[in-house]
């Protein structure tokens, strides 16, 4: 099995080039299957969450060619609406591909994704917006079946701004008769730049960006190229690095859509300085210990939180980290005290009393963000680390040991007989 093998407490220098977002590429990948043609996108992280949507994408039918950075997919052979469970068990963004497939083929068939190792992660809102739009849903032997002559145009209210949830009934709607109104649409980086997309293959979206989306259905959507955004994911990552082990420069991101991470590192005593496409990190003597919440855009990223918890456990004094977005999201908890943490879970909250030093250990990795958050620690613990079930880090970051050597850390990956 392959372990992440780290040496602690190396300096961090130099910079690194941030890739394109996993979030934003997978619902730009399954948008594509509403259109006629080959449609090419470009800076497409090589992770196995892309490889995984690749894989469904020929199982529907398209066909892709993934080279440097560059995928293209032709949707003009798309003929088998169905998504198997072996694949969408793995990832549960497959589950993007409910509608679009719906919307151009009047049927669909996708597994029901399931649990995950932080909660139950319902489709309810996904469901019940398509169902407003006049599809029949039955569930029969775990799969989803979706039917709809002609989709309608209807007005869907979310409970909660769902990023995928608005991100399959945008899509669907964007082919649907009349128009649909999303309230309390998400509003994150990536569902922005999928309504963009979708407006470049001829889809009529406006209010891109608030949480009121207005969707003018369209007869046909055509191929259209475009770049994926960078990974604010990613860059958040690198930049708890940066605060606890030295100043980095990120390029190739975008600055504002870090800005409440940002806000918090300036809060904890970190040095900031931001280019137009870059930024600049350099820690302080000490980290200072600061509350965060979590929530939807432009709030505090959940997925970020694992690693506030990892740079909050070096910071002098307690802090009090509530995830409002995911309520049982804390499996990095029992792995960070392993290393010498103090941090205690109650409920939806990590109450973090921060200690001097953590000193490395064995750890086991339950999820991507949970993955940074141990690798981020066991960068700055004194001595060995080994970080197992590391699948879950290469489902959403690129070349992360390669990243972190070139800034000077002393980690690698090696295959071992346990
Ligand atoms: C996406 C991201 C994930 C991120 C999350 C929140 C992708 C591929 N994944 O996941 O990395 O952590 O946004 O920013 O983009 N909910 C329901 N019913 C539903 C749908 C969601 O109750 O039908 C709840 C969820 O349980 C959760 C909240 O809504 O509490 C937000 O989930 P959602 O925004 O849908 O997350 P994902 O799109 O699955």
């Amino acid at each position: 099995m392959d372990k992440i093998l780290i040496e602690g407490q190396k300096k961090l220098s130099g910079s690194i080039e941030i890739s394109g977002a996993k979030n934003a590429v997978l619902p730009i990948m399954t948008a594509t299957l509403m259109a006629n043609g080959i449609s090419k996108i470009s800076r497409v992280p090589n992770l196995r969450d892309t490889r995984t949507m690749i894989k469904l994408m020929e199982i529907v039918g398209a066909k892709c060619q993934f080279k440097n950075g560059s995928l293209e997919i032709d949707g003009s052979s798309v003929n088998n609406p169905e998504a198997p469970y072996e694949l969408v068990k793995t990832m549960r963004a497959s589950f993007y591909v409910l509608g679009p497939l719906l919307a151009r083929f009047g049927y669909v068939k996708v597994s029901l994704p399931g649990g995950c190792a932080w909660g139950p992660r319902p489709v309810d809102f996904h469901l019940k917006g398509l169902e407003k739009l006049g599809a029949k849903i039955t569930l029969e032997s775990g799969y989803i079946l979706a039917e709809a002559k002609k989709l309608k145009g209807a007005v869907i209210n979310f409970e909660f701004p769902s990023v995928g949830a608005t991100g399959n009934i945008v899509m669907a709607a964007s082919l649907a008769d009349g128009q649909t109104i999303i309230e309390n649409a998400a509003r994150e980086p990536e569902i922005v730049q999928l309504c963009q997309y979708l407006n470049m293959m001829g889809a009529n979206i406006s209010g891109i960006g608030t949480s009121h989306l207005i969707i003018e259905g369209v007869r046909n959507l055509k191929p259209a190229n475009i770049d994926v955004i960078p990974d604010r994911i990613e860059a958040g990552t690198f930049l708890v690095a940066g605060a606890l082990l030295g100043e980095i420069t990120l390029k190739k991101v975008i600055p504002s859509h870090l800005d409440s991470l940002l806000l918090k590192l300036k809060e904890s005593g970190c040095n900031i300085s931001l280019g137009e496409d870059s930024i600049t990190i350099s820690p302080p003597e000490t980290i200072k210990a600061v509350d965060m919440k979590t929530s939807v855009y432009p709030g505090f990223a959940t997925d970020l939180q694992a690693q506030w918890v990892a740079l909050m456990s070096l910071a002098k004094g307690s802090s009090i980290i509530t995830d409002t977005v995911y309520h049982d999201r804390f499996s990095h908890v029992p792995e960070l005290n392993r290393f010498g943490a103090n941090i205690k879970i109650d409920k939806n909250t990590a109450f973090v009393r921060g200690v001097k030093e953590l000193v490395g250990a064995p750890v086991m990795s339950t999820d991507i963000r949970a993955s940074a958050s141990l690798i981020v620690a066991g960068l700055a613990a004194k001595g060995e680390t080994s970080v197992s079930r590391i699948y879950h880090i290469d489902r959403g970051y690129e070349l992360i040991e390669e990243k972190f050597r070139s800034l000077g850390a002393n980690i690698v990956r090696k295959n071992t007989n346990i």
